[in-house]
């Protein structure tokens, strides 16, 4: 059998000593996508965070790995885990505004993420960066790159910070509720978007979402987070028709539909 690309292997997080994240198995496979669902609170940003090593001062992984190609992501060397960020691991944080410096433009932070990994002139790289924007939705991709942070709405802010991730072109990516400051519309670009850079480059995705309806258009698999500990995990068809938990089959009830024919 093939191992998978990235496996949670019975994580325990922690912050301040304190677990928030207890036990969790999770094995992704190149090239699918699995989605991550579950309660506000329940370790679905704190999971993702821990393989990207972006836990912070006061988290880490207490018990367990998390692996990537044969190598231990939490005992990575800061050096080593800088490599991977980009091109092979990327992560499109859940607060994307926040996570941009505030007093340079959209244009120079994307041209410095690119020239990080691929050596990229200012001219192909903002002619990359527009067409990207135009793909996610953004109507006035010119303002955009011109912008500073600040000047952007929380949803331009989002695909933004999806494009740079996407610009990078990397070979799992990661994305904490990507459309969740997104109207209906601009949610159906984005999740259509996903789909086809899974499909077209073999993107592995890992996707954070309060949405099943986000999950039944795009997931392979899912697993189910509520306090920190595995619900369910399972093949998506089959969590979504024969939910095993009454939490999952909660979760459904609530969920509002997408757009439709969004993929
Ligand atoms: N930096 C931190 N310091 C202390 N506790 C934290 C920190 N980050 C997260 N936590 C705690 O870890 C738990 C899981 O939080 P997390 O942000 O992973 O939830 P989530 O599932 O992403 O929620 P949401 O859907 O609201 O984004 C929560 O109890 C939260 O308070
Ligand atoms: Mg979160």
């Amino acid at each position: 059998m093939t191992r998978p690309l990235l496996e949670f292997d019975h994580v325990e997080v922690s912050f301040d000593g304190t677990p928030v994240v207890h036990d969790v198995s999770l094995p992704v496979m190149e090239g699918e996508v699995v989605c991550i669902v579950g309660e506000s609170g329940s370790g679905k940003s704190t999971l993702v965070r821990a393989a990207m090593g972006q836990l912070g001062r006061h988290g880490c992984v207490t018990r367990g790995d998390i692996w990537y190609g044969g190598e231990s992501l939490p005992d990575l060397p800061a050096r080593r885990m800088r490599q991977l960020c980009g091109t092979d691991l990327a992560l499109v944080f859940q607060d994307c505004l926040a996570s941009l410096a505030p007093i340079r433009r959209i244009g120079d932070q994307v041209f410095e993420g690119m020239n990080a990994h691929r050596k990229v002139s200012r001219k192909e790289c903002d002619r990359l960066a527009l067409e990207m924007f135009e793909r996610l939705g953004l109507d006035d991709p010119e303002r955009v790159l011109a912008s500073y942070p600040f000047e952007l709405s929380g949803g331009m802010g989002q695909r933004v910070g999806i494009a740079i991730a996407l610009l990078g072109e990397p070979r799992v990516l990661f994305a904490d509720e990507p459309t969740s400051a997104l109207d209906v519309i601009a949610q159906a670009q984005v999740v259509r978007l996903l789909a086809r850079v899974n499909r077209e480059l073999g993107t592995t995705i890992v996707l954070v979402t309060h949405n099943m309806a986000v999950v039944e258009a795009i997931a392979d698999h899912v697993l189910v987070l509520r306090g920190g500990t595995v619900e369910e995990f399972g093949p998506a068809q089959q969590v979504l028709q024969t939910p095993a938990a009454a939490y999952t089959r909660e979760l459904i009830a609530a969920t509002p539909r997408l757009a439709a024919g969004c993929v």
